[in-house]
């Protein structure tokens, strides 16, 4: 099974309402929501108030990805906020394990999101605990940049480390310049979650969208 999860941070935020129902009616089975600091990265987005706002008009669960410093100065927030994935980056705090514990307890999967410099050799003493792992396949911050081709080669090391030690449901995330010339790269290596802003948003027809990132 793949999964499609559009990032609404190339969605036209005048009318969120109509494009999160239009992402419902094109069968996605996620909504990626992509929540920035200005300080982690170079761009600022929004808070637990929008999140909020989803969960009272989608039943699709609500996939979070925290690109900020300090992330557990947030996290309890927007479990509240209804998130029902939160993921948080390896690079963004000292105390990963403590966050994920965190994470868990409050009921919500726990994902951590690998930044395109970051070696999968990071989640060695963390794996067994996570129910994500998201591979970052362009420097976080923009939507619409460019894949970078190294995500293959570390999806690849990544299936040699820890195939093995992977939870029946495990998400592999892939999040970045997903489209309809990357999207089979990354489910033959075995990604069953794709992330697509730019590629689902513009795309004249976003139920074909769907349907090509899932074949
Ligand atoms: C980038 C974000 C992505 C972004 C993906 O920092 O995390 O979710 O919106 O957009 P595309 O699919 O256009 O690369
Ligand atoms: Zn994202």
């Amino acid at each position: 099974m793949i999964y499609v999860s559009p990032s609404l941070l190339s969605a036209d935020f005048t009318n969120l309402e109509k494009e999160i129902k239009s992402c419902e009616e094109s069968g996605a089975d996620y909504l990626h929501l992509d929540i920035m600091d200005g300080h982690f990265v170079p761009n600022i987005t929004f808070g637990p108030f929008i999140v909020e706002f989803c969960k009272k008009i989608s039943k699709l669960p609500l996939d979070v990805h925290l690109m900020i410093e300090k992330p557990e100065n947030y996290i309890e927030k927007f479990a509240k906020a209804g998130a029902d994935i939160i993921v948080i980056h390896a690079e963004s705090t000292v105390h990963i394990h403590r966050q994920i514990q965190l994470i868990k307890s409050l009921g919500i999967k726990a994902g951590i999101a690998l930044n395109p410099a970051t070696s999968v050799e990071f989640l060695d003493y963390i794996i067994d605990d996570l129910d994500l792992v998201l591979f970052m396949s362009v420097n976080p911050g923009f939507s619409g940049q460019s894949f970078i081709p190294s995500t293959l080669d570390k999806i690849d090391q990544f299936n040699i480390y820890y195939q093995d030690r992977l939870k029946e449901d495990f998400l592999i995330q892939v999040d970045g310049g997903v489209n309809d010339k990357t999207h089979k790269l990354l489910t033959e290596r075995g990604v069953n979650m794709l992330v697509s802003g730019n590629y689902f948003f513009k795309h004249p027809n976003r139920k074909e969208a769907i349907r090509i990132l899932k074949s």
